[in-house]
């Protein structure tokens, strides 16, 4: 076509319709979504094979679900906001479906499914791809991708301190320090202490939690008002925005007494913290409660102390999950850590990695009709494991290096027709120039 610009690169205007037919597509992808260039894919590679290696380290295995699944998955009734975020449509069969928000419920969904063929506890981490329909901010996008490590079957506060230890692993993996994040946690007990003693019905609860996430994105007034409005009086509401004010354990326990679950788990989540070697990196602090409806005990998000981004992870307990699927509930608890918001944080820190291409060898032929040839020494690099750019095309030796040079290859192999007949190639090391010349069967 002649629709002109040589098509390679800047963005495109409008552009001519050429012949009448052919009009010029974007060539952004749709608002809050990305597309992964070399070099932004060789970043998401290296982030997620710290996720992945960490799982392994601490004995996990990977599963993974659909994309696409049927939208009544995640259509609870709470209030949630990750409702009103949904991408859903009915498909060509009139069923209703949505682009997965998050990856719990399909989890729940497997392990459903699984029934009592897996032995429990299933420790399962999954990196995957989650749609929400967001307001952008900075670290918050339409598509993201999330690290989700899951424990299923384990009713005790071990279960958290194993996941919170393997983020705090990722995060030592990673170059982040102590200094640079933390993880706010406290449980949901706390909250549910509270409404008992007002005696507030347990099926408010994930709404009541739902509604007081909201308090660091409305006004308070707002919370209270729907608060009250969802059944919560108002002696009950001030007690509640109170309790949420507590930054210590020993606060907490002047508050609620010594006696309750919520007190005892965070106290043993704080001390087994001690054995794990993390306890620097944990605080107690009751106004966590995360936006999710199902948690129902320990609850935890990790977050950059100088308070720029957004949360960095989320996770906890929520072992009534199952039921809501009409199925027996089994103790699970668990994290999501999203690809975005730690990338800016590496950024801002200059931590992010030297990722540039690394290549072992380039192969060029001198001539034409030595194409083949050239083909044969890659295929000898590439079979004992060498990476090898071969130059598809007759092209000019300055070409050739500057190529080299783009690709960060070590070895540059010259097939010319004298050598060949004699058997060898020409090798030079492009750091340092220096060069040399070998059988075939000798390339390594
Ligand atoms: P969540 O707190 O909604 O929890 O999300 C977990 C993490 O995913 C967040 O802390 C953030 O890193 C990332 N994230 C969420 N939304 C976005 C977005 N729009 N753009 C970029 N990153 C985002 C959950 O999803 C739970 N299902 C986690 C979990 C697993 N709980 C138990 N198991």
């Amino acid at each position: 076509s002649q629709s002109g610009g040589g098509g390679r690169s800047g963005a495109l205007s409008p552009g001519p319709i050429v012949a009448g037919e052919v009009q010029r597509i974007d060539v952004n992808p749709p608002k809050g979504t990305r597309d992964f260039p070399p070099e932004e894919m060789r970043l998401r590679n290296w982030l997620f094979n710290n996720f992945k290696e960490v799982s392994r380290l601490y004995g996990f295995e990977e599963v993974d679900f659909p994309v696409l699944e049927n939208e009544a998955l995640f259509t609870r009734k709470a209030g949630e906001e990750i409702k009103d975020q949904l991408y859903c449509f009915e498909d060509r069969g009139n069923r209703r479906v949505a682009l997965r928000p998050e990856l719990t419920p399909s989890l729940a969904r497997l392990v459903i499914q699984k029934g009592k063929s897996v032995p429990l506890p299933l420790k399962w981490f999954t990196v995957g791809q989650c749609w929400r329909y967001e307001r952008m901010t900075r670290g918050r996008r339409r598509e993201h991708y999330q690290w989700n490590m899951d424990i299923i079957g384990v009713p005790g506060v071990m279960a958290e301190a194993e996941l919170i230890s393997s983020i705090v692993t990722l995060f030592k993996r990673i170059g982040i320090k102590e200094s640079d994040v933390g993880f706010k946690v406290s449980s949901r007990k706390v909250l549910q202490e509270v409404l008992k003693c007002y005696s507030i019905p347990e099926s408010l609860f994930g709404k009541v939690c739902v509604i007081i996430d909201k308090i660091e994105k409305i006004p308070v007034d707002e919370v209270k008002k729907e608060l009250m409005a969802a059944g919560v009086s108002q002696e009950a509401v001030e007690e509640l925005l109170q309790v949420l004010s507590v930054k210590s354990l020993t606060g907490l326990e002047e508050k609620l007494g010594s006696s309750g679950k919520a007190i005892a788990d965070l106290k043993q989540l704080f001390s087994l913290a001690e054995k794990f070697g993390y306890s620097e990196w944990i605080q107690f602090d009751a106004s966590v409660v995360r936006g999710l409806a199902y948690y129902t005990g320990i609850v935890f998000e990790g977050f950059d102390r100088e308070g720029k981004l957004r949360a960095i992870c989320g996770g906890g307990r929520y072992d009534h999950l199952f039921s809501t699927f009409g199925a027996d509930d089994i103790p699970a608890c668990g994290f999501g850590f999203g690809d975005a918001v730690v990338v800016e944080l590496l950024r801002e820190k200059g931590l992010l990695p030297d990722l540039s291409l690394q290549m072992d060898y380039i192969v060029c032929a001198l001539d034409e009709d030595l194409q083949g040839a050239a083909a044969m020494v890659a295929h000898v690099l590439r079979k004992k494991g060498q990476s090898v750019d071969l130059v598809l095309e007759s092209k000019p030796l300055k070409w050739v290096f500057k190529r080299a040079a783009r690709n960060n290859a070590q070895r540059l192999v010259l097939v010319g027709s004298s050598e060949w007949q004699r058997g060898v190639v020409g090798v030079k090391i492009l750091a340092t120039g220096e060069q040399y010349e070998v059988k075939l069967d000798e390339l390594i």
